[in-house]
């Protein structure tokens, strides 16, 4: 429970707790339909999904179920063909390719399977590079980006390339780079899938960890048997539809 005090000037921490109720992600009768060639494929049919403003929710359903679709419209790397997507209140479904742009760099975070570092960059860099594109106040990234590295146990391999770092390194970079813009809702597509038992347990334990303790969402495609044991739930996808 947070509570207005006098003393509260409002900034932040009124918003914060007006966000509180709000749900991370609404999904209302989204369809999503891909033409390839003259066929089309249906990858999403009247998907309902609401994400609650904490909530880890683990995504499981067979390859070419549409999980990865789903995620990419939950983060705004893909439109709809039909249905309302509402991320933080805001309804992005009819939002223009620059504001979707806008919305993927300020609201959401990504970890891809393939952690998808850029390789001339350093681990700090790599943190850096969208701030730096973007124009944003570079001492506020700059600080934000090594507090993670210090949070995610990297603070002695920041100047480190991707080459240099271990496999877990590397994904701890990812996630690291996935929460430089706070977002209030993070997707995590098989975060686990190539990664041995040990890096795996890792991992696992990480975005528990850095979920929870931001009280941050997070949608994870997983058939991970360690995620889903500690997902708030499981919501299952075939051929495009949802089962709670
Ligand atoms: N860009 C695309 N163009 C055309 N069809 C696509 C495209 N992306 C996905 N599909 C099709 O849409 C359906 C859903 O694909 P999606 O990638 O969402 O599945 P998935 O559940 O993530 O599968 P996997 O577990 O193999 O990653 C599949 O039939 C796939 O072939
Ligand atoms: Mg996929």
């Amino acid at each position: 429970m947070t509570e207005t005090s006098p003393e509260n000037d409002g900034s932040g921490a009124t918003g914060t707790a007006a966000q509180a109720n709000t749900p991370a992600l609404e999904m209302e009768g989204v369809r999503k339909v891909y033409e390839v060639a003259d066929e089309e494929v249906v990858a999403l049919d009247h998907a309902e999904l609401i994400v609650g403003s904490n909530e880890i929710i683990a995504l499981v359903g067979p390859s070419g179920s549409g999980k990865t679709t789903l995620c990419s419209i939950a983060g705004g790397i893909l439109s709809p063909t039909e249905g309302k997507v509402i991320v933080g209140g805001n309804d992005i479904s009819g939002y223009s390719a620059k504001q979707l742009t806008e919305f993927r760099r300020d609201s959401v975070g990504f970890v891809f399977q393939t952690v998808n570092l850029i390789p001339f960059l350093t681990a700090r860099e790599n943190l850096l590079v969208v701030d730096e594109i973007s124009g944003r106040d570079r001492k506020r990234a700059n600080k934000r980006a090594d507090q993670l590295l210090e949070e995610l146990g990297l603070a002695d391999r920041a100047g480190n390339l991707p080459s240099q770092l271990s496999g877990g390194q590397k994904q701890r970079v990812a996630i690291g780079r996935s929460l430089m813009n706070e977002p209030s809702l993070v997707l995590f597509d098989e975060p686990t899938s190539a990664l041995d038992t040990k890096l795996g347990d890792q991992m696992v334990e990480l975005i528990r960890e850095e979920m929870k303790s931001r009280g941050t969402a997070a949608i994870i495609v997983t058939h991970d048997e360690r995620i889903t044991g500690y997902a708030d739930r499981t919501v299952h996808i075939t051929d495009g539809r949802l089962e709670a």
